[in-house]
């Protein structure tokens, strides 16, 4: 089954009335998707494991589909984390050789790509990989990386812990390159350093399985996202649960948003007074207000500066990373 539809599937009339309905309220921006229960379904229906991942790979694309149609723009999903390394050998190929079939059929329907306008991310420490599966996610990145319509971020060899710890690096390595300093460190700069930085929060996280946990995915975005626990095996997943949660979401929303609000009002002001106490602590403590007000200000054009050019620093890295790896196939050629 491919990602994306090369036709539209036919929708009833009374998902087209619902979806209305929906489309009357706050439809999430972004919907992150842990997709769980595969291998008990694989059990349920008497198949092999390998089937139970292969289904699940074809609800994933059902998925997206349903998820455009609604007005969701950009859907994060769980395929791999760290911790599934961890599963007998024979698993883990298993998965490696969807990952490899999926990959490599994405580029060949380049033109669906296209026509959807779907940007292709993949979020995780790739270098975990096999470098063939490396050099197919590399290809599919930066085939699809201008696209606009919608993001699809797949995210592989991935656990929220071990992103903040590469963001932690990340940060660390440009204050000891004296590319930013130690006063820069806030939890927007953070963010910015997150394989995670080029999205919104997800204002959705929906589990499926009836396991009510996060199971270190997205620890960090999720603080203000709605979540919703699903009683159902993730290849059972159908359109109704989708706009189950959807719904969820709309009933939840006015007190989300007025969290989400309160944070960033919060943030701010943080960032105030810390550009304030490094003025201060710098220029000593006897400084006219007027004079102080305007050194801040010009302290905050300087710190934004500095930072977007440790963010260039950072994101040229990845991009070479990525290039690289295009480069390397396009020479051997495969
Ligand atoms: C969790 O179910 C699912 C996974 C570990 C793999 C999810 C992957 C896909 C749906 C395919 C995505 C592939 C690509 C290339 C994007 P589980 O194995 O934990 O099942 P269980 O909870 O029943 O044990
Ligand atoms: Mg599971």
């Amino acid at each position: 089954m491919s990602w994306f539809p090369e036709h539209k599937t036919g929708q009833s009339w009374i998902h087209r009335v619902c979806q209305r309905i929906l489309k009357t309220g706050p439809i999430p921006r972004h919907v992150a998707f842990i997709m769980d229960g595969n291998r008990r379904f694989a059990v349920k229906k008497h198949m092999e494991r390998a089937e139970g991942h292969f289904k699940g790979f074809d609800k994933l694309a059902e998925t997206l589909e349903w998820c455009l149609d609604v007005g969701v723009t950009e859907v994060t999903v769980y395929a791999f984390s760290i911790e599934n390394f961890k599963r007998s050998k024979d698993e883990v190929d298993c998965l490696m050789e969807l990952a490899r079939q999926k990959f490599a059929r994405l580029m060949q329907e380049k033109e669906l790509i296209q026509k959807h306008q779907v940007c292709v991310r993949v979020l995780g420490n790739l270098t975990m990989l096999p470098m063939d599966i490396q050099e197919l996610i590399a290809e599919c990145v930066h085939f699809s990386k201008d696209n606009k319509r919608a993001v699809l971020n797949v995210c592989f060899a991935y656990t929220s812990r071990d992103e903040i710890c590469a963001a932690m690096r990340e940060v660390a390595e440009g204050v000891q390159l004296g590319l930013i300093k130690e006063s820069d460190v806030s939890e927007d700069l953070m963010e910015k350093c997150l394989y995670t930085s080029q999205s919104p929060h997800p204002d959705l996280l929906i589990r499926t399985s009836g396991e009510v946990r996060l199971s270190d995915f997205l620890l960090w975005q999720t603080s203000y996202s709605c979540l919703s626990f699903v009683e159902v095996l993730w290849p059972e997943f159908s359109i109704w649960h989708l706009y189950g949660a959807i719904l969820h979401y709309q009933r939840n929303f006015p007190v989300i948003k007025s969290a989400i609000d309160s944070d960033l009002s919060d943030r701010l002001r943080r960032q105030r007074e810390s550009d304030h106490n490094v003025v201060l602590s710098e220029s000593g403590s006897q400084v006219p207000s007027i004079s102080l007000a305007c050194q801040v200000q010009q302290y905050a054009r300087l710190r934004e500066a500095r930072i977007e050019q440790f963010l260039h620093h950072v994101n040229s890295k990845r991009l070479c990373y990525f290039q690289e790896l295009v480069s390397r196939k396009k020479a051997v050629g495969v």
